[in-house]
């Protein structure tokens, strides 16, 4: 049973990591496959109450990966953590089958006046959950089955199936292709390198409409001076000098 786990494991990594070559080679130098061995003996202890020892076993798995998950989380099958370095998954955190995790990604609490010891303080993921790097998933809410996490985001609140969330205060996107009825392929480095940042292209589109409504609004003054320039016989220069001071 063990290694028919740590079989699929190394399969799992294989089959989502285009740099992987040989199970060997995963056995041997993915931190992510390492930790999860260190992760499954620490669990075992820390399930029959030999809390110090499954913490202590975890501390060196930390020491050793750079991967921080404490032993009481709870994981499913599959789970593949690349490159691994930062991760840091916390006592109430619960992952589902095939889950993937880039380097660090944060399963964490929010505050600890929001959770007292023992209770659930940190998120549960559904299965095929994928979360970028350095993505920050704070609280003890759910994240939907096949959802995603854009690298770098900060999620707060439930995620429902498979929905995509971006940014800092992550929102969500409709995925490339889901409009036209596109099966999600499940791409390991599916991030655009040229990746528009969607605040900063909210934030031109309203400098251009400012742009518009500007010119928009010097036209009508000039309109509004010629109108009112005939009427009280303002000489031409003066309504020129007035008419050039106003679109400035
Ligand atoms: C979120 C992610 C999983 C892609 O999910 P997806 O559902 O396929 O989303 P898409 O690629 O179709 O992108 C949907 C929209 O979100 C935007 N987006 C995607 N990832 C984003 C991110 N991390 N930050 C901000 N915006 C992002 C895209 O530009 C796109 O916006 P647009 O439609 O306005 O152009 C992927 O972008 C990502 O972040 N992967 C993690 C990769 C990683 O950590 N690599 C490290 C390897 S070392």
């Amino acid at each position: 049973m063990f290694f028919n786990n740590l079989r699929e494991e190394i399969d799992a990594t294989l089959a989502r990591d285009p740099a992987a070559r040989s199970r060997l080679e995963v056995a041997l130098c993915y931190p992510g496959f390492h930790a999860l061995l260190y992760h499954r003996l620490a669990h075992f202890l820390w399930e029959r109450r030999w809390r110090l020892c499954g913490r202590f076993l975890s501390y060196i798995g930390r020491m050793v990966t750079g991967i921080e998950i404490h032993p009481g989380a709870r994981i499913g099958k599959r789970l593949f953590i690349d490159h691994g370095m930062g991760v840091v998954i916390g006592e109430t955190a619960e992952i589902g089958d095939d889950c993937t995790l880039y380097h660090g990604v944060t399963l964490g609490g929010r505050a600890p006046r929001r959770g007292e010891k023992g209770q659930k303080r940190h998120p549960t993921l559904g299965h095929g959950v994928i979360i970028g790097s350095g993505a920050q998933v704070l609280g003890p809410f759910r994240v939907g089955d096949g959802a995603r996490i854009g690298a770098g985001s900060v999620v707060l609140s439930e995620v429902p199936d498979g929905v995509t969330m971006v940014g800092p205060g992550a929102r969500a996107v409709p995925r490339r292709g889901q409009a036209k009825g596109l099966e999600p392929a499940f791409e390991p480095y599916g991030i655009d390198p040229d990746i528009p940042d969607p605040i900063a292209r909210a934030l031109n589109a309203l400098l251009d409409e400012v742009t518009r409504l500007k010119a928009r609004l010097a036209e009508l003054e000039k309109q509004h001076l010629v109108a009112t320039g005939s009427g009280n016989g303002a000489g031409e220069g003066e309504r020129e000098a007035r008419l050039s001071s106003q679109s400035r």
